[in-house]
């Protein structure tokens, strides 16, 4: 990709040692570090159907072949981002799963909040910005047995720890580092995560937990009362204004036709100028 790691970036190794006893006593704590994998998506899924439990998970130093949305790919040079995927097995309907994914996002706002001290938002559906800038991605995939949910595979990409982006990025990702001033520890920011999910997860599966996760993905999507460009499959888009989100995890996008629920497609938050 061209792009150049910093030199002397922390993630001393005592740092992922100490990640080991501080997920110790949550759901997550088989935790596999991995150097390098085509894909950690891929490696648990592949897991989760040879009879792996809930709470597996993936994080890898360097991918191959990592996965992106839409049948994209996700590429990151190696150790310059956290690049891990959690195992789920959630007594959920399949078209909630999204609930699942809400919560893990909701729990890598606060992580980076905890480790690096400043805030994102969420874009809908699931990217992590810092004004339009991404800074994180998921991907969750599923694994359906007799039409029910038998695992869910939620895999998160976060930029940590980047000197520069390749020309194709710099416009419009961004890097911890690049937001706190300092280098970002992985280890940190992965253990952060785990206890958040760990909490925020266990929410999830309360009863009225549906309403509670979505209560606090909608207060930090920055999607909402935006106007936004939607782009849909078959070339197609959407322009207007982005009023909510519904229970189904849909985006609701105001035009001059009424309210059409989007529930896949690319947002672009527009700027005043742009329109
Ligand atoms: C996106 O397109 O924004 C989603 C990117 C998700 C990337 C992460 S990196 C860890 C996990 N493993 C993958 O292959 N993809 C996800």
């Amino acid at each position: 990709m061209g792009a150049r790691i910093l030199r002397g970036v922390p993630d001393p190794p005592e740092s992922w040692a100490d990640l080991q006893e501080r997920i110790a006593d949550t759901r997550f704590g088989e935790l596999r570090h991995l150097e390098e994998v085509d894909s950690t998506n891929r490696y648990l899924l592949d897991e989760a159907r040879q009879g792996a439990a809930e709470g597996v998970v993936a994080v890898a130093d360097h991918q191959t072949a990592g996965r992106g949305r839409l049948g994209r790919t996700w590429e990151a040079p190696p150790r310059a981002s956290l690049l891990v995927s959690v195992l789920l097995r959630p007594d959920l309907e399949p078209a909630r799963s999204h609930l699942a994914t809400m919560a893990a996002g909701v729990a890598m706002v606060e992580a980076v909040w905890l480790t690096a001290g400043f805030t994102p938002s969420l874009k809908w559906p699931n990217d992590l910005v810092v004004g339009d800038r991404k800074l994180a991605g998921m991907l969750s995939e599923a694994e359906l047995r007799d039409g029910r949910l038998d695992a869910l595979v939620v895999g998160i990409g976060v930029n940590v720890n980047w000197d520069e982006f390749p020309p194709e990025l710099a416009g419009t990702a961004v890097a911890c580092n690049q937001v706190a001033g300092h280098p970002v520890d992985r280890a940190a920011l992965l253990g952060a995560f785990l206890e958040r999910l760990d909490d925020r997860y266990a929410t999830l599966l309360r009863p009225g937990g549906d309403e509670a996760v979505l209560g606090e993905y909608r207060q930090r999507c920055s999607t909402i009362g935006r106007e936004v460009r939607v782009e849909l499959a078959d070339d197609e888009s959407l322009e207007g204004t982005a009023t909510g989100v519904d229970d189904a995890g849909r985006l609701d996008v105001e035009t001059r036709d009424g309210v059409t629920p989007v529930a896949v497609g690319d947002v672009v938050h527009l700027r005043p100028t742009d329109g």
